[in-house]
């Protein structure tokens, strides 16, 4: 078929066969589909969506477009990902507890692209750590220690890097279809027998509210039971960060503090929760209470710990950092953001939170932009803390002044202190199934 005719028909709202969904997304791959049809269809499925059986095709389709690993471990292999946020440094912590506590996690991560972090760039900033493994070196490391953390190679699911790259520059990404294909054809593909996902909901996420954020779960959850891939949404507050740190090499910082059973409550409770989903799922506990505890006593004896800094020896990075935080780049200056009154804080944009950060270099504003690893936000107040007029609620890390303007105007929309104390979410909102 004419790919005209498969996005003619699209446009139309009918529903596509597996044979046209296959038939374009091989095509887009291969070149001879334009971006402007592939663009075009993109923005056809955003409008008139997709079926729950299209969406398991296309996300099969997308799969198989490029290499697919198919790990034998004695371990259950199972993943997490998060939709994204702000201060979401989970992964960096959970990988190596869940591995800790017996599971194989197989994470390939993404960079970070607009207001969102990405779990790439923060490892990244461990001078020498190498994402870039090959099949045999991943493989082996997941078989012998139970965890690696990696990019997307160029032949990994390559119809997700054309099409992501295509959605991010045509407002197509906030489609639950596609956003459904393009995160579980990675975990598919990855080797991962099953996933829980981290739906992310408030002001910092994709999906700012509670429907969206469901809607998208459920999405997750019925594309993984088409795939025969069992999925556990657990939807989380995004409507302030996660933790202090907001960067990279300050969020690695934090993440170790997690490790060694220290740091922010927030993040150490939704760490505990989501690697208990996965214990669950993996068959390894049955009971979320128990599974919890075997978690926080993995955080809290250090061998989750001793994990991380065995990934970090595996993959090639400086492991000193563990020990010696102060080698991770830090080489930044700092100013105080001050409150202009006294009342309560309220984070009335957490997204704008993501934005200031990304005004000081510590994100990317297109694709090949480059990140300063060193430079970023400490949160020095969380929403509904009491604060007096003239007291410090972030420490700006910058280079040189370098953004700090922009940076300031995002906070000054981001933060409010007003006289009635801000409703606060539940950190742990819901689970989907
Ligand atoms: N993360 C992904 O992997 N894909 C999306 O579409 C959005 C977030």
């Amino acid at each position: 078929m004419l790919p005209a005719e498969i996005i003619r028909k699209k446009r139309d709202g009918s529903i596509l066969s597996s044979g046209e969904i296959e038939e374009f997304i091989g095509g887009y791959v291969s070149g001879e589909i334009p971006d402007y049809q592939a663009s075009a269809l993109l923005m056809a499925i955003f409008f008139n969506g997709m079926t729950p059986e299209e969406t398991a095709i296309m996300t099969r389709t997308m799969m198989n477009s490029g290499r697919t690993y198919d790990l034998s471990s004695d371990r259950p292999l199972i993943d997490k990902h998060s939709t994204g946020g702000v201060g979401d440094k989970v992964s960096l912590i959970l990988a190596p507890l869940a591995a800790a506590c017996g599971l194989g996690v197989p994470m390939v991560s993404g960079r970070g692209l607009g207001h969102t972090g990405g779990t790439l760039d923060k490892l990244e900033s461990i001078p020498g750590f190498n994402v870039h493994l090959t099949p045999d070196e991943f493989k082996k490391q997941l078989t012998k220690l139970g965890v690696a953390m990696l990019g997307q190679s160029d032949d990994f699911v390559p119809a997700d890097k054309k099409m992501y790259a295509l959605r991010d520059v045509t407002g197509t990404v906030e489609c639950i279809p596609l956003l459904c294909s393009s995160i579980l054809s990675k975990k598919a593909a990855s080797g991962a027998r099953g996933v829980v996902m981290d739906v992310k909901c408030g002001s910092g996420a994709f999906m700012a509210d509670i429907e969206g954020a469901r809607a998208l779960a459920h999405g997750l959850t019925a594309t993984g039971k088409a795939l025969d891939l069992p999925v556990r949404a657990v939807i989380t507050d995004m409507s302030q960060p996660l933790g202090a740190a907001v960067g990279n090499a300050n969020e690695v910082i934090e993440s170790i503090d997690c490790l060694r059973g220290d740091g922010p409550a927030d993040l150490r409770e939704i760490t505990l929760e989501l690697t208990a989903e996965m214990l669950l799922l993996g068959e390894l506990e049955s009971d979320i209470s128990t599974a919890k505890e075997k978690a926080a006593a993995a955080l809290d004896d250090g061998k989750a710990l001793d994990i991380f800094r065995k990934m970090i020896e595996w993959q090639g990075g400086d492991v000193s950092i563990v020990d010696n935080p102060q080698r991770l780049p830090c080489d930044y200056e700092t100013v105080e953001f001050l409150s202009e009154s006294d009342g309560y804080m309220n984070v009335t944009n957490c997204r704008d939170i993501g934005l200031a950060a990304l005004a000081l270099g510590a994100g990317r504003r297109k694709s090949s932009d480059s990140i300063d690893p060193a430079v970023g936000l400490t949160m020095l107040a969380r929403a509904g803390d009491r604060i007096s007029k003239g007291q410090p609620l972030v420490n700006i890390h910058h280079r040189a002044g370098n953004g700090i303007e922009e940076c300031r105007s995002y906070l000054d929309s981001a933060l409010t202190v007003s006289t009635d104390p801000p409703l606060l979410q539940r950190l742990i909102i819901e689970k989907i199934p």
